[in-house]
């Protein structure tokens, strides 16, 4: 059963890195190392960290090999303070991916958002090169790489969500960017015979960055919340991270591509006003929802993996109690209000 309020940031990582069941079993049967790129990111450490905990509950002595740049030498420390072996890489280098270690698991988490409209040739040059770079380093791996919902086209509010099959025709550059991601990950599969699972994730949250986290502070400061964007999904981070991992399970020969996200549209107006009542605000809101939205349907996924187990009435408490209370946040807006593919 989640806890009912989480009051600092160890007992949150604690939470965002606690194995299921599933994941424990799941684990014993990743040979060693498994290797994860990109892990100096948001969502790193807890991907890392989930995966020692879980092999240490499966008594299963697999070693978990942290790589990135690490620009955020903290994210490092932190790492190497829980046991998780990390590793300098720079992934547009061929020479510095040759020196990574040898590995059959692979979670490739690499990736840049932001600023892609002042420098969209860093975008591309990442998201197209570091695939190709990844997978000739590894062919016979099997590789979980992520990707993301904004891969596909704005679908209509009232719909279900976008299903893996849906053209991807998205709008922006950083969006185009990520489809040459996945296609850059395929063409280097179909080379060399890879087994690779592609996970389209919609928003992680956790307490420190994410929608939710966006919302309730617009709310807080008495910002109006943006509701042009008037839906989304969502997925608590320590579930995406078991996604993530689980993932692995169904990397194949081509490729598949498999949506994460909570199966349920969420409003952002009615997110809003849950999250206001519970920080005892009033909000208000700019914009008009418009008739389409960013939004992914996860059933094919939830078919192989089960469903989420994480309540959202849960995740607004927490939100709400941590933004109250003045806990620590990564200071990266999600720019969820964004509707022309600029960022
Ligand atoms: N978080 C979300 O809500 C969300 C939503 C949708 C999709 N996704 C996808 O999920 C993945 C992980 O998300 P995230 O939030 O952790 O992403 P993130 O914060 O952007 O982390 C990705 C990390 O990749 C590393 N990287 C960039 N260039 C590199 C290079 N040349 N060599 C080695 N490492 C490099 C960077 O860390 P260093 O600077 O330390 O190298 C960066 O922080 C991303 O691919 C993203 O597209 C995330």
């Amino acid at each position: 059963m989640p806890l009912e309020r989480i009051t600092d940031e160890e007992e949150l990582e604690r939470v965002l890195t606690e194995p299921t069941p599933e994941l424990i079993e799941f684990i014993s049967g990743v040979s060693s190392p498994l290797v994860i790129l990109g892990a100096g990111g948001k969502m790193g450490a807890t991907v890392a960290v989930l995966a020692h905990r879980a092999a240490a509950a499966a008594g299963h002595p697999l070693e978990v090999v942290a790589a990135s740049r690490f620009s955020d030498p903290i994210v490092r420390t932190r790492l190497d303070d829980r046991g998780i072996r990390t590793r300098h890489v720079d992934l547009l280098e061929p020479a510095s991916v040759a020196q990574l270690p040898d590995s059959e698991n692979i979670v490739s988490l690499v990736g840049l958002k932001f600023g892609t409209t002042e420098n969209p040739s860093l975008t591309w040059a990442l998201n197209t090169l570091a695939p190709v770079h990844m997978v000739a380093r590894y062919p016979s791996a099997r590789m979980v790489a992520l990707s993301t919902g904004n891969v596909y086209p704005q679908v209509p509010l009232d719909s279900r969500g976008a299903t893996e099959d849906l053209a991807l025709t998205p709008l922006g550059e950083y969006a185009n960017a990520a489809v040459a991601r996945e296609r850059l990950f395929e063409y280097a599969a179909r080379r060399h015979g890879t087994r690779i699972a592609i996970v389209r994730l919609n928003y992680a949250v956790e307490l420190r960055y994410g929608v939710l986290m966006d919302i309730a502070r617009n709310i807080w400061r008495g910002e109006p919340v943006n509701v042009a964007n008037g839906g989304f999904n969502c997925v608590w981070q320590g579930e995406a991270s078991e996604r993530i991992l689980r993932c692995l399970g169904l990397a194949t020969h081509p490729p598949e591509a498999f949506n994460l996200c909570c199966p349920e549209i969420l409003s952002v107006r009615d997110v809003a006003t849950r999250l206001a009542a519970e920080l005892g605000k009033k909000v208000a809101f700019t914009g008009h929802e418009a008739s389409t939205a960013l939004l992914s349907n996860p059933a094919k996924l939830e078919a192989r993996l089960g469903g989420l187990r994480t309540p959202l009435d849960h995740l607004i408490r927490w939100t709400a109690d941590w933004v109250k209370s003045g806990g620590r946040t990564l200071n990266r807006p999600t720019h969820f209000e964004v509707r022309d593919g600029r960022y």
